[in-house]
């Protein structure tokens, strides 16, 4: 399964969930791929630390910029992490310019196809994106099958979901008919406090696809990106880390 999590919005919990929903299936046997779009790189430093990888996706995009007759594999840009069964195409600061290059050569498709290459060496393979509808992120939302939309309870956020589903819609519409909205995760959530509670229960009146498994707030949290260990690992008896194990578990295969 090719999943992209995105949401436009910043700090919602997007490279968090993708890291850590990755390293529960990586951690039951499943070859798993991250693919890191966002040049902050916050995913790539969680699941690498201070390792400098060989190759990252600017490579990648840079090769499919620069036409060779002979290309290298997709596979040789992936970066094996210190986890089993779960490998990491990182980011690099570069893909800022490489963006506009891309876009303006209409290389919207070309991640899609490195996608499909990558489909004998990988179960599954999760985007993470930047907090912007970029090229990149367009290219995710063309080249996934699902699309989970982390949610912070904000009631400012509200408002901004049915943007984000139109876009979504629009791109499923135009490029990309295989692509569903697997669901809303509530992120961060905290049951004792009203304002996320009655937030979540106007999103479900509303009838949107909120996922019945939230993911609760949790200093743990802080101390797993220091530490660049996905909670499966750091962690696996906490109650966060059972979260994300059902949360994995209640999607398709
Ligand atoms: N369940 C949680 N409990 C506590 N803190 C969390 C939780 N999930 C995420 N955070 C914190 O929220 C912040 C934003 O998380 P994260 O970087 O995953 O969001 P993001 O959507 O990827 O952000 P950006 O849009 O900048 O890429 C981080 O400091 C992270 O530690
Ligand atoms: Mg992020």
């Amino acid at each position: 399964m090719k999943r992209v999590v995105f949401n436009q919005k910043g700090g919602v919990g997007k490279s968090t969930i993708t890291c850590n929903l990755a390293a529960v299936g990586a951690s039951r046997g499943r070859r798993t791929l991250v693919l890191d779009l966002d040049l902050q790189g916050n995913a790539s430093h969680y699941l690498l630390g201070e390792a400098r990888p060989a190759l990252t996706l600017a490579d990648l995009f840079d090769q499919i910029l620069n036409f060779k007759l002979r290309p290298r594999k997709a596979v040789e840009f992936a970066t094996a992490t210190p986890f089993d069964n779960l490998w990491l195409l990182p980011s690099h600061p570069s893909l800022e310019e490489l963006g506009p290059k891309l876009e303006s050569r209409y290389k919207i498709y070309k991640l899609k196809e490195t996608l499909e290459e990558l489909k004998s060496d990988f179960d599954d393979v999760w985007i993470d994106t930047p907090p912007a509808l970029n090229f990149f992120t367009r290219s995710a939302l063309i080249a996934a099958d699902r699309c989970l939309i982390p949610y912070d309870c904000d009631s400012f956020s509200h408002q901004a979901i049915y943007t984000l589903l139109d876009n979504v819609a629009e791109i499923r519409a135009d490029h990309n008919r295989e692509l569903a909205v697997e669901g809303i995760v509530v992120n961060q959530f905290q049951p004792r406090s009203s304002l996320p509670r009655r937030v979540v229960a106007e999103l479900l009146a509303e009838g949107l696809p909120v996922l019945p498994q939230a993911l609760s707030a949790s200093v743990k949290v802080k101390e797993s990106h220091e530490a660049c260990k996905p909670l499966v690992h750091l962690l696996p008896a906490h109650k966060l880390t059972g979260e994300y194990q059902a949360l994995y578990a209640s999607l398709a295969d």
